[in-house]
């Protein structure tokens, strides 16, 4: 049976791609393939869009992590600080460079708990990636302070925070190079896997141009070895097109957000809301709740046809190389308590306010309220 609230909105998200397939038909006359006039437009646009100085295209947020961390020279014997609950890729990237990944624990909103990064810092520490996990951001002020206090550097991961602000500063900004994914579930997606690094600093901005593409400097002559990390102008078509909707995506993710809020609220203490913080704008790439019997309550949404999600059941210090790695049960408690109860609910602009009104309902009744 289909579900009657999805996650996945995907099958509504490309139902009509008459814009894209246009600009499609253009670019494969025009054979730009490869970087050229359409990235161009969507970088530009981006840029515009965030109010940073550069912007580059990238295969995925993962390369663009690990882009932002190699453009900082960050390698073996070095420590870059970061939340123990994220995706993989943020300790994935620090990893691929060769870093030495530092794990801190969650707040209670499920943001890197800035009151435990200073004691992390040490001679060998380069960066701290605080991560906008779900859409939320972390207290950005209190990073940048501690960081500038040590002369270290901040990346933000920034991937799914499209469309998400602090005071109307997006993420992705505050750090001195950043990184976005347009992986098909974030805010602003594309049709597979792309990326973005945006940064202000214009000699990192130059390393990146290069470096993204074999670090040429022209057909017949590079500067470095490099790589290939470029998006590809198909997806650039698919996110310039997104962009131009984003805004409205966010408004609708924030009303049926509020809605949810509304609703569940009264459920306290079985079910706990997080903070929403004034001035602080949220994409709700997820929408994250604690709930007591989480188990069991994911189980009667599954039944019921509500496609509930988890994010994530174990920590990242918790999975197999995070302990190989010397971590430990027990070593970030606050994150370790929320993988136990925290529960992700659709909440995607493709929701109407019966499939809302029919999952509070369902919570509602699980908790025989
Ligand atoms: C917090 C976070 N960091 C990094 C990534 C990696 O992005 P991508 O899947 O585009 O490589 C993702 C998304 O998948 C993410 O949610």
């Amino acid at each position: 049976m289909k579900n009657k609230v999805p996650y996945n909105y995907l099958p509504f998200e490309f139902s009509n791609y008459k814009k894209i397939s246009i600009k499609w038909d253009k670019l494969i006359k025009s054979s730009e393939f490869t970087l050229g006039t359409f990235m161009e437009e969507f970088e530009n646009n981006f840029k515009k869009y965030i109010k940073a100085k550069y912007c580059f295209g990238t295969n995925n947020g993962t390369d663009a992590l690990i882009l932002c961390l190699k453009s900082l020279g960050i390698k073996k014997g070095d420590e870059v600080i970061t939340v123990c609950n994220s995706f993989y890729a943020t300790a994935g990237a620090i990893h691929a460079v060769g870093a030495k990944i530092v794990f801190v624990d969650s707040d209670d909103r499920y943001q890197i708990n800035t009151s435990q990064i200073e004691k992390k810092i040490n001679k060998r520490t380069k960066a701290i990636i605080p991560v906008h996990w779900g859409g939320a951001s972390p207290l950005m002020k209190n990073i940048i302070k501690i960081a500038n206090k040590y002369k270290i550097h901040v990346i933000e991961d920034a991937c799914m925070g499209i469309g998400a602000s602090i005071y109307k500063k997006s993420p992705g900004t505050f750090g001195i190079v950043n990184a976005f994914s347009m992986h098909p579930l974030k805010s602003l997606n594309v049709m597979g896997d792309g990326g973005i690094v945006a940064t202000n600093n214009t000699k990192i901005a130059n390393w990146i141009r290069k470096y993204r593409n074999h670090g040429m400097i022209n057909r017949d002559n590079i500067d470095f070895w490099g790589v290939n990390y470029r998006l590809q102008p198909l997806q650039a078509i698919v996110a310039n097109e997104n962009l131009k909707k984003i805004d409205s995506v966010i408004k609708k993710r924030n009303k049926n957000a509020s809605f949810l809020d509304e609703h569940l609220k009264i459920l306290q203490p079985k079910v706990i809301l997080p903070k929403r913080l004034k001035g602080y704008m949220e994409t709700f790439a997820l929408y994250m709740i604690i709930c007591e019997k989480r188990d069991k309550l994911i189980k009667y949404l599954v039944q019921n046809n509500i496609e509930a999600k988890i994010h994530y059941p174990i920590p990242l210090h918790l999975q197999k190389p995070g302990l190989k790695n010397g971590y430990k049960k027990g070593d970030f408690p606050i994150a370790e308590q929320q993988a136990k109860k925290l529960i992700t609910l659709p909440v995607h602009q493709y929701l109407n306010k019966n499939q809302l009104l029919y999952m509070v309902n369902k919570i509602k009744q699980f908790y025989n309220y």
